[in-house]
């Protein structure tokens, strides 16, 4: 299998991270077969050529299988029936962000079977995955990581290999908790800007290009500016990440204050029933704790990313 993309592949999971990812590998031409768990979500990859399948049985065959769904108890569901109808692939890439804990179990479920296992999680959005800029942080065998590295770079601008084991899952950990600092930061920062009297377009205009400014701030950008919440991440998705990274960080002895105090200003989002929004959402809590009615700015800003 290495270097050359001649393996069959399944795909377990076609939510807005899976759907983007599999596309991918469709458009790329991979023999790639997907199943969901709502099969009309996958339906539309058949016009890139992938076989959506109706059962995880049908996923027995193939040779490298992929999973993106949400959290831990998801991932040991999938994998649990994709076992239980009898699928013996020759690896496992487990893509969603889920627990050191989670990843390791996994992993010797996954050994005791004989079947390779890499803890891939990546970064990046939806939008991100169609410009072509998803990344992978990955964990496991060296050698399993040449065998499905072709197929990981035909879904984004690369990976990075941090080593045996769960490292991959404490690297994503430490990543979302940033996503969620950076985030709440931006939003406070911007709602001053506003309140101090310029408009939210043009200070995020000046942050973009300074050395503060990333692929980040700029994606976020068009959401802040004219208050577009279509869900890119939720914000539970968004609260299990800091949760995750707060518990690493008691388990090894080390203080997140930061983290703790973006968690509970999410979580204080969330119990205002803010849940069915992307996570951006949180620069209208900046605004209304900050007695300050924002408006749409209805201002055409780019994302970075196109
Ligand atoms: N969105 C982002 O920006 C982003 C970025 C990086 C990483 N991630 C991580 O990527 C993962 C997926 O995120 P997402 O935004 O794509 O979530 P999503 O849109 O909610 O999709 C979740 C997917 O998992 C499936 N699923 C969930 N529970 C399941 C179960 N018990 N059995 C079978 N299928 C199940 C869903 O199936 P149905 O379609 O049937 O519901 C759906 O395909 C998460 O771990 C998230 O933290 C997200």
């Amino acid at each position: 299998m290495d270097g050359a993309r001649n393996s069959t592949l399944g795909w377990i999971g076609t939510g807005r991270m899976g759907y983007a990812m599999a596309e991918r590998l469709a458009k790329g031409g991979c023999d790639l077969a997907v199943w969901n768990r709502t099969r009309d979500k996958a339906l539309p990859l058949e016009k890139h050529g992938a076989k959506v399948v109706a059962s995880l049985e049908e996923l027995a065959t193939r040779d490298i299988v992929f999973c993106m769904v949400s959290t831990w108890d998801d991932v040991k569901q999938v994998v649990g029936k994709l076992l239980a109808a009898g699928a013996r692939p020759k690896m496992i890439v487990e893509c969603s962000s889920i627990s050191l804990e989670g990843s390791s179990e996994l992993r010797k479920i996954l050994s005791g079977e004989g079947i390779e296992y890499l803890a891939a999680p990546v970064s990046g959005n939806a939008k991100v995955i169609k410009a072509g800029k998803l990344t992978f942080v990955v964990s496991g065998p060296e050698k399993a990581y040449a065998s499905a590295r072709p197929y990981l770079d035909l879904m984004g601008s690369g990976s990075s290999y941090v080593g045996e084991g769960e490292l991959a899952r404490i690297a994503k950990i430490c990543h979302n908790v940033f996503l969620g600092v950076v985030i709440q930061s931006l939003c406070e920062i911007t709602i001053l800007a506003e309140k101090a009297g310029m408009p939210r377009h043009a200070f995020l205009n000046f942050l973009n290009k300074s050395v503060m400014g990333s692929m980040f701030t700029r994606y976020k950008t068009p959401a802040l500016v004219n208050l577009d919440f279509k869900v890119t991440f939720t914000p539970k998705l968004l609260r299990k990440d800091l949760d995750l990274g707060i518990d690493a960080g008691k388990a090894m002895d080390v203080p997140m204050p930061l983290a703790s105090l973006t968690r509970d200003l999410l979580q204080t989002m969330i119990g205002h029933g803010m849940i069915e929004e992307d996570f951006a959402t949180l620069v209208l809590m900046q605004a209304k704790a900050s007695g300050l009615d924002i408006k749409p700015e209805n201002k055409a800003v780019g994302d970075g990313l196109s």
